[in-house]
């Protein structure tokens, strides 16, 4: 999978490549190149906002800009890169990020990242350069670039040979076989510690009672509805 991140301040991802999953996934032939959104701006000095149509305080991504970037990148009309590639935009009122989300990016050839900065993108930019618009929390970031790595990090775990064991990814936390559920419990040894014992089912060599015990427990951690 090839993933480009697009950002104002690519210095933010210099540790997150460096970490050993990311290595790991290029070793094995996956690709995250992160943009510099300034490079490319048509605008004099280097500049990438405006102050927003309406009036109101802080800056607003141009929309010129995130198509001269994008143009540059994929050689194409920026218009035409929806249909060809999951363009995600990240912002708080997006859809939000979840690990049914993460799988179907996973799935995806290649993906691209846009990282909105101050009050983030000019609407034309989810509107017609973007295939999503994702959040990753109902709370504001001073930009998408955690956000980018959140997503990203989800994704790469999830590409094939990721994880050591094969079941690590699918029953985990809110995966389809632990019925979207956050996941259950984990106990190590020691088995009593401080006077609190590991429950003995899991001790019990019973592998039928040991995934029953998982799997209502997952289920006890689901949240209610209202
Ligand atoms: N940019 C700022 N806040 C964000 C959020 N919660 N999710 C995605 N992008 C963001």
């Amino acid at each position: 999978m090839k993933i480009d991140v697009v950002t104002l301040f690519p210095g933010w991802f210099a540790w997150f490549l460096e970490q050993r999953h990311v290595r790991n996934a290029e070793a094995r032939g996956h690709r995250l190149e992160v943009i510099d959104l300034r490079a490319t701006t048509p605008l004099q000095g280097g500049r990438v906002d405006d102050t927003p149509y309406g009036g109101g305080a802080g800056m607003v991504i141009r929309v010129d800009v995130v198509e001269a970037a994008l143009a540059e990148r994929y050689r194409c009309d920026p218009l035409e890169l929806p249909e060809q590639r999951r363009v995600v935009a990240l912002a708080p009122a997006g859809r939000p990020f979840d690990d049914a989300l993460a799988s179907e990016l996973a799935d995806a050839p290649e993906l691209t990242l846009l990282c909105g900065r101050y009050e983030g993108f000019d609407e034309r930019v989810h509107e017609r350069l973007s295939s999503d618009v994702v959040s990753v929390g109902p709370y504001v970031l001073s930009g998408g670039e955690l956000a980018a790595m959140v997503v990203c990090d989800a994704v790469l775990r999830k590409l094939p040979g990721a994880l050591g064991h094969a079941e690590s990814a699918t029953e985990e936390s809110f995966s389809a076989a632990l019925e979207g559920a956050p996941e259950y419990p984990h106990y190590t040894r020691p088995a009593t510690w401080r006077g609190t014992d590991v429950p003995e089912v899991l001790l019990s060599g019973d592998h039928g009672a040991v995934r029953r015990w998982r799997l209502e427990r997952s289920r006890a951690r689901a949240p209610r509805l209202p």
